[in-house]
């Protein structure tokens, strides 16, 4: 089998949905065999279904990324069915639908800053803490799914931009510390068409860095690299000029 990702196996966070699903739909493209991780059984199954003859290659894994335990079980069944592990994708997120700091309560700021962090920051540390052991073995890589919110206001609210900000906080610590053996990059991608967003790009659209970043041949040199994804996110903004015309 051909392709960048041959003889690599890789393990997919958030895989039942948006660019998750299309980052291992593409993964077995590339020769991958990919693991994938999600809360929801049955999108897990349509990704396999959708894969055809190359769900042979898929192992689907229900579990949450806020548990150590779901996430070490993940680990090991990936090892255990494919022998290695070599590429990391944390992705699995969910979204503040745009909720301003003008708009929340004290209490409900609160509990939304813990389902955000919870998920999108604790989410990914804890994907990172079950996997390094066996990427610092396969010498393998990690690939974070960042955000056009990891560097700019308004791909959210505050809590959304926070929590982006921070797993580019976790990419640039975790790279550090896993140099030289464990290369850590991450794709930040601007709104497109999945469960949490309506633009009208599509998934599909944002998994040739993926593919370029996990690939031994084609990133050997690279650790510590965001690829901006974001469709020109960076140079027209992302949705408004100024945000406190109501106040
Ligand atoms: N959609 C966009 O426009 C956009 C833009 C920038 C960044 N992102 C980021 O992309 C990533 C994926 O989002 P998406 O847009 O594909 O959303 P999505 O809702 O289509 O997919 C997210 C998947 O994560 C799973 N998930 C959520 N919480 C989980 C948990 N606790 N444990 C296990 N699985 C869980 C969901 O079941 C879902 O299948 C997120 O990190 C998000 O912040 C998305």
């Amino acid at each position: 089998m051909g392709g960048w990702l041959a003889s690599d196996v890789a393990l997919i966070t958030g895989g039942g949905s948006g660019i998750g699903r299309a980052v291992a739909l593409r993964f077995l493209d590339e020769g991958a065999r990919v693991a994938v991780l999600d809360r929801d059984a049955a999108q897990l199954q349509e990704v396999v279904e959708a894969a055809g003859n190359l769900g042979e290659r898929m192992l689907p894994l229900t579990g949450d990324v806020r548990s150590p335990d779901d996430l070490h079980r993940a680990v090991e069944a990936t090892v255990e069915r494919f022998g290695s592990l070599d590429v990391l994708v944390p992705n699995a997120g969910i979204w503040d639908h745009h909720r301003s700091l003008t708009g929340l309560s004290g209490k409900e700021m609160s509990a939304a800053f813990d389902e955000i962090f919870d998920v999108n920051v604790k989410g990914y540390a804890l994907t990172v803490e079950a996997a390094w052991r066996e990427l610092v073995r396969s010498q393998g890589n990690i690939v974070m799914t960042l955000s056009d919110a990891s560097f700019h206001p308004d791909g959210g609210g505050a809590l959304h931009t926070a929590g982006a900000h921070a797993c580019l906080g976790l990419l640039r610590q975790f790279a550090h510390e896993l140099a030289p053996r464990v290369r850590v990059n991450g794709v930040a991608v601007g709104g497109m068409r999945t469960g949490l967003h309506e633009a009208g790009v599509e998934p599909e659209d944002f998994t040739g860095p993926y593919v370029l970043l996990a690939s031994r041949t084609n990133s050997a040199t690279v650790t510590g690299a965001v690829i901006p994804a974001d469709g020109g996110i960076a140079q027209r903004g992302s949705r408004t000029p100024a945000g406190g015309g109501a106040l």
